[in-house]
């Protein structure tokens, strides 16, 4: 049995099975639009709330060296992935990489451990996005009731308990109006996307632009603050702050790696592909800061544990950046807006191609005749994520979408030092460079980070993929293609 769920698909199995059907998705998207996708998925919450508390709780102005050990984290494996996603260029991401170098049951880990990132990352995002929503609305003077506008439950980190608001409705209307754009097409939502990336990215500039200006450059100092034990036992700043504060940030940048799930829309995936994902990171790891240079640079870091540190930082340059926080309201909902379209969009592309192995029922492979999209894991997405966003609170998904993606991170890097031993000789139209050396690092880095999570987000993890465990052996095994042409291959050798 071991033997069995370990066993590969090659890669032209995977690319000729996903080439074959009636109806498939269509390759419309070209390498802009791709790299528009990357930042439409990572600028977001991160860099609009997390940049503050991670600044306050974990590294003062240090939280800039946060970004940037992050960002290398997501670059060692940004190019791994660049490796994959050129070889085998088609729908599932890490899943589908999963399958053709650590067999069956690895790529069904991964593509669970995916919808941590994907699905529950859409609703973490759609959260955020509902407080930013309704905090804009109220500055024009419009006002919506909390008990329609917030979760109904509340999370201590041990109990759950009633909060007295009913449904969090805007965050469901927004998955619900993004999913149905992702139904109508994949070259219409990223046309929309890349409007709202456009609006988001011009407000990021002006906020460095503007606010540079303004720095008081005594806000940097110290620099790394000295490290601080808590009354708590718990304990911040110095260098072990920074990893610390790396963890946190790490959401900023997770987003990148969705362009992978849209292989098999992309125009030309050998050279597109790579392009899309290392495109979007760079360009979103020198805003990221830039932009945290600033926001420590207006104010003292201390003053920044709030939900919005962007305005309390260009607050402290007094009148003259007030006419800033309208637009900075306008870029959170923008880029929020956008987070959650890209999460949605790569979900249903893995349980696409879960269901294309028959890991997942055969009705979820289905693609729309007139759309060429999977309009049913689209919507069965949607309808999923729009009912934990409506009820769950922003904190206990944050941190677990964050380890689902470093362990994701962490499998893709090895699997390319794996399959550079296993297949050397395979067609690598983008070639990782120096491996080991990068993958390992990606490993290490990303590892070190997953280990700064707390204990809760290991163990909400292990819970999650034990019960992914548990749907592999009751469900996906006994369904699966590969599995069956195993059991049917010897019967037709002795017919
Ligand atoms: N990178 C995305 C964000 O920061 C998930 O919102």
């Amino acid at each position: 049995m071991s033997k069995n769920i370990f066993t590969t698909k090659s890669i032209d199995k995977l690319i000729i099975e996903s080439e074959s059907g009636e109806h498939g998705l269509k390759r419309t998207l070209s390498a802009s639009n791709l790299t528009m996708l990357g930042i439409g998925a990572i600028i977001g919450a991160g860099i609009f709330v997390l940049t503050g508390t991670a600044a306050a709780n974990a590294a003062g102005p240090a939280i800039v060296l946060s970004f940037i050990v992050a960002g290398l984290g997501c670059l060692f494996a940004g190019l791994c992935y660049a490796e994959f996603a050129s070889m085998i260029p088609i729908a599932g991401s890490a899943y589908t990489y999963g399958y053709a170098t650590l067999g069956e049951f690895i790529a069904w880990i991964i593509g669970w451990d995916l919808i941590l990132e994907y699905l529950f990352g859409a609703a973490t995002v759609a959260v955020g996005w509902s407080g930013n929503f309704v905090s804009l609305l109220k500055s024009v003077g419009i006002v919506v009731p909390v008990a329609i506008a917030s979760a109904p439950l509340a999370y201590d980190g041990s109990t759950f308990t009633a909060t007295g608001a009913v449904i969090n409705l805007p965050a469901i209307i927004l998955i619900l109006v993004m999913t149905g754009l992702l139904v109508i097409g994949i070259q219409e939502s990223a046309k929309f996307n890349n409007i709202i990336v456009f609006v988001k990215i011009a407000i990021v500039l002006l906020v460095i632009g503007f606010g540079f200006k303004y720095v008081n450059t005594a806000n940097w100092e110290p620099f790394i603050p000295a490290r601080e034990i808590l009354a708590d036992g718990g304990a911040r700043y110095g260098w072990q702050g920074i990893i610390q504060g790396a963890a946190v940030v790490f959401f900023s940048y997770i987003g990148f790696d969705a362009v992978s799930t849209a292989a098999q829309e992309a125009k030309n995936p050998q050279r597109d592909m790579p392009v899309g994902m290392l495109a979007s990171l760079g360009i979103c790891t020198i805003l990221y800061i830039l932009m945290s240079l600033v926001l420590t640079g207006l104010t003292s870091y201390k003053n920044l544990n709030v939900p919005d540190p962007v305005l309390v930082a260009l607050s402290a340059a007094g009148p003259a950046l007030k006419w800033l926080f309208f637009f900075t309201g306008i870029g959170a909902v923008a880029g929020l807006a956008s987070v959650v379209l890209v999460m949605l969009m790569g979900q249903p592309r893995i349980f696409y191609a879960m269901s294309r192995d028959g890991l997942l029922p055969a009705v979820f492979g289905k693609v729309h005749p007139k759309f060429n999209t999977p309009y049913v894991t689209t919507i069965v997405t949607g309808i999923i994520a729009a009912l934990v966003a409506g009820i769950f609170p922003i904190g206990l998904l944050g941190e677990l979408v964050s380890i689902g993606t470093l362990l994701a991170f962490v499998i893709v890097c090895a699997g390319i030092i794996l399959l550079r031993r296993t297949s050397p000789h395979l067609n690598r139209p983008f070639k990782t460079p120096f491996v080991p050396l990068v993958p390992v690092l990606g490993i290490l880095i990303c590892g070190y980070m997953m280990l700064n999570l707390g204990f809760d987000t290991w163990l909400r993890l292990i819970i999650w993929m034990a019960i992914g465990i548990i749907v592999y052996f009751t469900y996906g095994r006994h369904h699966s293609k590969l599995q069956k042409q195993k059991e049917q291959a010897p019967k037709a050798v002795m017919s």
